[in-house]
This record gives C-alpha cells, structure tokens and sequence, in this order.
C-alpha cells in the first residue's frame, strides 16, 4: 500500500508540441479507492501507465509514500495493472496464470494454492482453474487477467485500465461490488479508469473527471453531483446532464430572454454580462402559474421511476426530472421553477455563483 502523488506531472507525446496530459499535481492517499473517469482521449491511460511506469512522464516527479520512482520501470515499482483486454500466458492453465505473479516473488506453496483458490472464487472462475485460458470466453479471459492482478496481497498499488469493458452487463455490477468489498478489507490503493460514470461513481472514494488532459474536479459522486465546479462535470455526470442556457447578468440580477430568474450570489461580485446558467434535471421543476420562464412541453418520457419531461422555452431546450405521477403532457404550456440552491453560473466554463431564485421578480 501506498500513498501516491504527483507534482507536476504531465505528458508529450510530441516532444512538446501539445500535451496528451497537462502539468497536474495531486496526493492520493494510502488504501483509497480512485477513479479516473473521462471520455476518451482524454488522458486516462497516459496518466495510469505514468504511474505504473510504463511511461516516463514528459515533466514533473512521481512519488510512492515520498520515494521518488519516476526513473523506476514498472518491474521495480512492484504495482499491479490489469488491461482493458485480457493479458495471458496460453502455455499455462488458468491456475498456473494466476499463480504466477506468486511463484514469481518466492510464495510458499501452499499459501499460492490458498491465494489462488480465493481470488478464483471472488471472480466465479473456480470451475475453469484447469482451462488454458484460450479455450475460454473473451469475458473469462478478462476475469482471469483481473484475477492475475488482484493476486499479490504485498502490492503497493492496483491500477485497472477500464477492466470491465467486455464483461456482461449483469456481472459487471456483481463483480464491481465484489471489487468493493475486497477493497474494504485489503485497503489496497486502487487507481480505476473508466469512462462509465456509474462505475467510477459506485467504486470510488473519490473520482477526478478529466477532460482534454485536465482535471477539471475531484471529489465524491455526491460532490461532483450537487457542487460541479466546471460545465463539463455538470454536463458528463449525471443522467441526462445538466440542463444550460444563455443568460445575462445585470446589476446582480440574473436575467434569461426577457424573463429575470433571480439575483446572483457570489463571493466577490460578478460583473455585468453574458453568463451560463447550470441546472440538473433533478432540480427544475414545472407549474401551470407562476411566472417563471414560460415553456412549451415537448415530450414526456416515462421511465418507470421518474419521467423526463422535455420543454421548449425561446431561449432553449430544458430537461425536468420529475416524479412518475406527476401528469405534465405533451403540448402544455408551463413554467419553469429553478431550484435556489442548485442553480449554478458559470463564466469560462468555471462557476462563479449561484442564483437565489426567490429573488425573482
Ligand atoms: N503512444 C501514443 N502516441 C501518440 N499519441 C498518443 C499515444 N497514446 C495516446 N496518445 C494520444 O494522447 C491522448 C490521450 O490518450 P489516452 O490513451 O491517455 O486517452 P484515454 O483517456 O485513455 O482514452 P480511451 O478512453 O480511448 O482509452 C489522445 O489524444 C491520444 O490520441
Ligand atoms: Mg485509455
């Protein structure tokens, strides 16, 4: 187990000419559970394999509990990796694959056995020890790749590059909670790249959202949830996204078309102009009076547990997550209520305040 951090880290693969992941610092500390989560090309990948070492990064030190190891190559830095896809020797069963990190590092027999015995049965592998991985489905194979990195218990890091990406969707959720409480006993510290934010989500203690070969925030799901700091977390997290328009700011007062939603809050006072303005659809809300922004209902999707209702107001397009009885139909005119808490603004993307929308007129 480990703490890792980074100072500065960043990476080139073009001698410098534009970078797949720009300088960043962070401290992840020893037996957490951390989630890379991102859309692809963002960097994920470039970041992990910075920390395995199988890149050496372009700038910047990387430290294991302050042991600088960016000139260590992987063998040296004794972490685990498992790979989007499988990663196996076809000479050897599945039991000899999996017990191969083991015998390479001198463990006894017997504790070999008893190891590989328990992470088969973690990972519903048990019946096919004796298979050459080959003759198994691309699914097994994965599950034995992971199995090879979940095997060393003296490991100061496990790193999983997008693990389950060929697994079925039902055992992906088994397997993830499995994962979970594994973790929850051996405190490895774990690195987890995903670009489903529902895994990175369920699984991590905390999960930093990258875009274009930035972090844009970090924090827990609830955090990334109800606090994003950037239009981009408030656009990739949640299902659907985050509902955004254009508005102006004037005097403090938050205004969208012609209509004004509320006043602006903000620790140092937000300057006169354009703004975006920021709601999940779990905050919006609709009413037949009222004088909110007036919208016209486009479509109702019902989905069991909730219903999505899609509304069109002349300054754009809304998402309102409403109950499963609640009866808007297609056609009606409404108006829209913000939730004061959770209305966001946002200025170069980064948010700047807040709207108190009982401050509307
Ligand atoms: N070996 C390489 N040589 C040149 N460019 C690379 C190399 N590997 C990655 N890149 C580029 O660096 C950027 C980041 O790639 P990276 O593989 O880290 O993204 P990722 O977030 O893991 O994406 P994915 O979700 O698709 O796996 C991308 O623009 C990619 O094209
Ligand atoms: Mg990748």
């Amino acid at each position: 187990m480990a703490e890792i951090r980074l100072e500065n880290v960043g990476h080139s693969y073009d001698g410098g000419a534009t970078f797949a992941l720009n300088p960043i610092s962070l401290t992840w500390k020893d037996g957490n559970a951390v989630a890379l989560l991102g859309p692809s090309g963002c960097g994920k990948t470039t970041l992990l394999n910075i920390i395995s070492g199988l890149l050496t990064p372009s700038v910047g030190r990387v430290y294991f509990d302050d042991v600088d190891v960016t000139d260590l190559d992987t063998a040296k830095r004794n972490v685990a990796q498992v790979f989007q896809f499988p990663v196996l020797y076809d000479t050897m069963t599945v039991r000899e694959n999996l017990a191969f990190p083991l015998k390479n590092r001198n463990v006894e027999k017997d504790a070999i056995s008893a190891r590989v015995e328990e992470i088969a049965e973690l990972l519903g592998i048990s019946k096919y020890l004796d298979i050459r991985p080959l003759k198994l489905r691309s699914d097994l194979q994965q599950l034995v790749s992971l199995g090879r990195g979940l095997v060393r218990k003296d490991v100061p890091a496990i790193l999983f590059d997008e693990p389950l990406t060929v697994i079925d969707q039902n055992f992906k959720w088994t397997l993830r909670g499995r994962l979970k409480e594994m973790h929850n006993t051996t405190r490895h510290t774990l690195v987890y790249v995903t670009h489903d934010q529902t895994e990175a989500l369920t699984f991590a203690d905390e999960v930093l959202v990258l875009n274009q070969g930035s972090i844009v925030q970090s924090g827990t799901a609830s955090d990334l949830f109800l606090t994003p700091e950037h239009e981009f977390v408030g656009f990739f997290i949640g299902s659907p996204g985050m509902n955004f328009l254009d508005g102006k700011v004037f005097d403090g007062a938050v205004i969208v078309g012609s209509t004004q939603i509320g006043t602006a809050e903000s620790k140092s006072p937000i300057a006169n102009g354009n703004i975006r303005i920021g709601i999940r659809p779990e905050f919006l809300s609709l009413s037949t009076s009222g004088n909110g922004v007036a919208v016209k209902i486009n479509r109702v999707e019902n989905r069991g547990g909730y219903k999505l209702v899609h509304a069109d107001a002349k300054e754009g397009k809304y998402v309102a997550k409403l109950a499963t009885d609640s009866n808007f139909t297609a056609g009606q005119s409404a108006h829209l209520e913000f939730d004061s808490q959770r209305t966001y603004l946002f200025r170069d993307s980064k948010v700047c305040g807040t709207v108190n929308t009982k401050g509307a007129k």
